[in-house]
């Protein structure tokens, strides 16, 4: 069953029930500003970092769910409704959202009356415009009463859930004009605040929530609504909220417009103040002039498409599939900027005080976003690699905006490393830009031990050979990718988590043939980023270690059928066949099958064959079988979930991409493509009411075949499976891949498909592509022509900037 449909020429889903099987979502900013909408305008807004620069207040797993948000309310003699059906739940007339690139639309329709809501946060603004058009189609005249409301938090969106001992006494506001500010802890330690503000005169306002709603009242019956008048309450102390009241008289056939903007403002120390207690309004006032007519709102908007028009301009699939094409050219890249803005922070899923960046993470997400605005990735990587220790190590999460690594959280995820190397060559394949490398970044972010960035690399490679084990393999550390596969964490404590307690790696013996799979690729990238220096001897040093790897996972990974997966904290194998559960993996598959490890001996090949034979299924390829049935006390958290969920045997969506390069690694082009299909959102419409999730996005994990309901999404947006996806497809099925010199063109198709176009600007040149299948082959290039004339690579040199290029590539 599907809730609405995918608008492709305006680049938006188009949801035509309100009642989603799950909150529907989106995301507004993509650089400092940011709000997270659903399709019943529920969500939050933050500056930079949803922890420590919460904006609003959002209930997260709520009864009902989806609660708190930026809502208007409409009251239209005794009926009271809301543009997106809720909060009221008011039964529309009609009801239709559009969630688009970085904006939303929400429009709903009762007695006679239409509320088009727009959100979206202007490009360089510190703030959400919300443009409502209210307009009367009956054949009355209409006299409206309309309400606004969004509740403040206390900016700590931690402490704002936990210490109320306190933050019942905080609260401060101020009021002037159609302007609320939210000003709590400004006199003391802060130097920000927010406001709310309406581009019209108001009848007046609420900003204690109590006498908004009443103490009992849910979100659905606010007092002040029913009564249809405003108290002009101001809030001390308790739950500050900012709600606007407005008259609103409308002739048959009129339509208003009201802008309203949530913005927030820093001020410098000197000049906080206007005078004793008041706050300096000014940069709020410039904001709110920015947007103060609705032309002016249409302009900003307008910059907005044409800024989305020019990303998504860079990469365009003709393939004559729609469901192919539409997440490629559209919902495939648009995750990836989200993904790229917030790692694993915030979402419906995560609660945005949880985790901040990822050190891993933000380098995978880079694969997908770097074609985008490979100057911003290149500031990531600097900062990523500033959170680094000098012997290699990383903190693995950083907070956006101290920029400074988690504590709590801590470090020893020993694939974490390995990860820079990926995002640095990403970066200067994409760029061309390799004095990315002479940049002097810090270690623990602390100058005085400070040295290039290429130094970092090499401090990566090594930090996986100076940690090996007995068999030669890399140890695992607090865990690699798997997050739970903690081999020496051995926890019986309920009360600690799996993730950050006390780690026995002394004297253990657990190693990874996943960190060695992800280190002969990534090794043999720095060999030949060493050749390109012209380092050679560090090219040969290197290369050695690679060498030595390759033979040990020949030599003690290999289990007969498949690579085995670790060796745990005593040296006894975890996926293999000897095992009674968990016998086989994908992680190390994946990886040292796309390392190419062992492929003359058929390894690889023989590998595939055992994932596809017991891992793949109707919805995916699952992460390990057979599931974890009881708890293992030397395996970890993996074991801690029901079978079929999560890391215990889901189809974890982020690693699948993996296997659909292995896949192509060896040419097999329709199972790659299978493969694809399967997890892809677009392809999965149909079944949403299974799926649960949105339609355009993919998610972390989808229930695997052995649990209880197979095939129900969980964990949206925020997962490296937007990048590695996007990776897969763009790179390496249509090979449209990024080299140092060119760009390579490698395709690895299903034999039916005919051929393909892709549009690719690169370095500043516009590359049309023309893949011709008419040999039906699944892989190969039988003839290449460059601008009319043949050519005897299929490495597309780099071209002058500005100019354009035609290659026409027939396979065979
Ligand atoms: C989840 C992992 C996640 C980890 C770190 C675990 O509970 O299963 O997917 O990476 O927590 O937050
Ligand atoms: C989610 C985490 O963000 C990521 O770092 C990890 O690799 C996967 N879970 C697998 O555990």
């Amino acid at each position: 069953m599907k809730f609405g449909h995918f608008d492709d020429k305006n680049r938006e889903y188009v949801i035509t029930n309100p009642q989603t099987p799950w909150p529907w979502i989106n995301y507004l900013g993509n650089e400092d500003f940011f709000s997270l909408i659903s399709n019943t305008a529920g969500g939050y807004t933050f500056y930079k970092d949803a922890k420590f620069r919460r904006l609003t207040r959002y209930r997260y797993n709520n009864v009902p769910m989806d609660s708190g948000g930026r809502y208007f309310y409409i009251k239209d003699e005794d009926t009271i409704w809301s543009p997106g059906w809720k909060p009221c739940k008011t039964e529309l007339d009609s009801y239709e959202c559009r969630h688009g690139m970085n904006y939303t639309s929400i429009q709903g329709e009762k007695n006679g009356v239409t509320a088009k809501t727009l959100f979206f946060v202007p490009l360089q603004t510190w703030a959400e415009v919300q443009k409502l058009t209210l307009t009367n189609n009956s054949k009355e005249k209409k006299k409206l009463t309309l309400f606004s409301f969004t509740e403040w938090c206390l900016w700590n969106a931690a402490s704002d859930m936990e210490n109320f001992q306190r933050n019942f006494s905080t609260g401060e506001v101020e009021i002037e004009g159609s302007v609320i500010y939210h000003k709590t802890e400004y006199k003391e330690r802060r130097n920000h605040y927010a406001f709310y503000s309406v581009n019209a005169p108001i009848k007046g306002f609420d900003t204690d929530r109590e006498t908004f709603f009443g103490l009992y009242n849910g979100f659905d019956e606010p007092q002040v609504v029913a009564r249809g008048n405003p108290a002009n309450s101001v809030a001390h102390g308790w739950s500050p909220i900012a709600s606007h009241c407005i008259g609103v008289e409308l002739l048959p056939g009129e339509s208003k417009d009201f802008v309203f903007i949530l913005g927030y403002v820093e001020n410098d120390q000197e000049e906080k103040w206007e005078s004793k207690n008041i706050i300096n309004k000014t940069k709020a006032k410039d904001t709110i002039s920015r947007f103060d007519t609705a032309a002016k709102v249409d302009a900003a908007f307008s910059e907005l498409r044409a800024y989305w028009d020019n990303l998504l301009s860079i990469y365009i699939v003709n393939s004559g599939n729609e469901k192919l094409d539409r997440m490629v050219n559209i919902w495939n890249q648009y995750q990836c900027m989200v993904t790229f803005c917030f790692s694993r922070s915030a979402s419906f899923f995560e609660s945005g005080i949880g985790r901040g960046m990822g050190f891993r993470d933000s380098n995978q997400d880079l694969i997908g976003f770097v074609h985008q605005i490979p100057e911003r990735a290149r500031e990531r990587i600097i900062d990523i690699a500033s959170t680094q220790f000098p012997d290699g190590g990383c903190y693995h999460q950083y907070q956006p905006l101290t920029k400074r690594g988690n504590n709590d959280v801590g470090g020893g995820f020993n694939d974490d490393p390995l990860w820079l190397i990926l995002g640095t060559i990403s970066y200067i394949k994409e760029s061309g830009d390799f004095t990315i490398l002479d940049e002097i970044v810090p270690f623990d972010n602390n100058m005085s031990i400070a040295k290039t960035l290429f130094d970092h690399l090499t401090v990566s490679f090594d930090h996986v050979v100076n940690n090996l084990g007995p068999h030669g393999l890399p140890l695992i550390g607090r865990a690699d990718w798997n997050d739970c596969l903690n081999l020496n964490c051995f926890s019986n404590d309920p009360n600690e988590s799996f993730q950050t307690t006390g780690n026995k790696t002394e004297g253990s013996k657990a190693e990874s043939l996943m960190i060695a799979g992800l280190f002969v690729i990534y090794g043999k990238d720095y060999v030949e980023l060493c050749k390109k220096l012209g380092k050679t001897g560090e090219a040969a040093r290197a290369q050695i270690e690679i060498d030595k790897m390759t033979d040990a996972v020949k030599q003690h990974g290999w289990d007969g059928r498949w690579f085995i997966r670790a060796y745990d904290y005593y040296g006894h194998k975890i996926g293999s066949n000897e095992n009674e559960e968990g016998k086989i993996f994908i992680e190390s598959n994946g990886w040292c099958t796309m390392a190419g490890i062992g492929q003359e001996e058929g390894m690889c090949r023989k590998a595939l064959d055992s994932v596809n034979e017991l891992l793949s299924c109707e919805h995916g390829i699952v992460l390990n079988n057979p599931a974890f049935t009881k708890y293992y006390i030397e395996y970890g958290e993996i074991s801690s979930y029901p079978p079929g969920y999560k890391e215990n045997a889901a189809v974890f969506c982020h690693n699948n991409p993996w296997i659909m390069i292995a896949e192509t690694v060896i040419g097999r082009g329709d199972q790659a493509w299978e493969y694809y299909k399967k997890i892809c959102p677009s392809y999965l419409e149909e079944a949403s009411d299974l799926h649960k999730t949105e339609p355009y996005v993919y998610t972390q994990m989808i229930a695997g075949k052995d649990a209880f309901k197979p095939g129900e999404a969980k964990n949206s947006w925020l997962t490296g499976t937007a990048s590695w996806n996007f990776y897969a497809i763009s790179q390496f099925i249509l090979g449209i891949r990024p080299d140092y010199d060119g760009i390579k063109v490698d395709p690895c198709i299903p034999s039916t498909w005919e051929g393909f176009e892709v549009i690719r600007k690169f370095r500043g040149a516009t590359y049309n592509i023309r893949v011709i299948n008419k040999n039906h082959v699944r892989k190969g290039v039988s003839r290449i022509i460059i601008d009319g004339r043949l050519s005897d690579s299929n490495l597309i040199p780099v071209f002058e900037a500005g100019t354009t290029h035609s290659v026409l590539l027939e396979m065979g």
